[in-house]
């Protein structure tokens, strides 16, 4: 396969993961800020895990998308991962401060993740969004 060729699956793969993405929002619970957000995961097996956020009243207590993700594939035995995308309203959605620091409890800094900025779909690295992550000094 050329390099173009591989480019081109790619760019396809992550497609189709928005699209995931898309399809979990419709499974978002946003009755309070009306924001509907999914996200969705691919394990290093292919399985792809999809959720949207989940609202409470008590608004402390909502659950991000992308969180929603990982917690639901970790507890379903997935660890390793090599994707995520996420959708949203028109726009823009990046993952949050809090989902960027559980991201990188479990994906490798490399691992690709794609969202709308400014309405177009983007790819960057996990690095990139969380250049310096918390990780405690050895021996601690
Ligand atoms: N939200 C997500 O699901 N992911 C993010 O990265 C940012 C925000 C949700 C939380 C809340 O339900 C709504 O969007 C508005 O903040």
């Amino acid at each position: 396969m050329t390099a173009h060729r591989a480019n081109a699956t790619l760019a396809e793969d992550l497609r189709l993961l928005h699209q995931a993405a898309e399809m979990a929002r419709g499974h978002a619970y946003a009755p309070y800020s009306g924001f509907e957000v999914g996200a969705a995961l691919r394990a290093s097996d292919g399985c792809v895990i999809t959720a949207g956020n989940v609202e409470n009243i008590v608004y402390g207590s909502t659950m991000c998308a992308e969180r929603a993700a990982i917690f639901r594939a970790v507890a379903e035995g997935h660890t390793r991962f090599d994707a995520i995308a996420i959708a949203g309203p028109a726009g823009t959605i990046s993952p949050c401060g809090a989902c960027r620091q559980v991201l990188a409890e479990f994906l490798d800094p490399s691992t690709i993740i794609v969202f709308p900025l400014d309405s177009q779909l983007v790819t960057v690295r996990l690095s990139e969004l969380l250049p310096h992550p918390f990780s405690p000094p050895p021996g601690s």
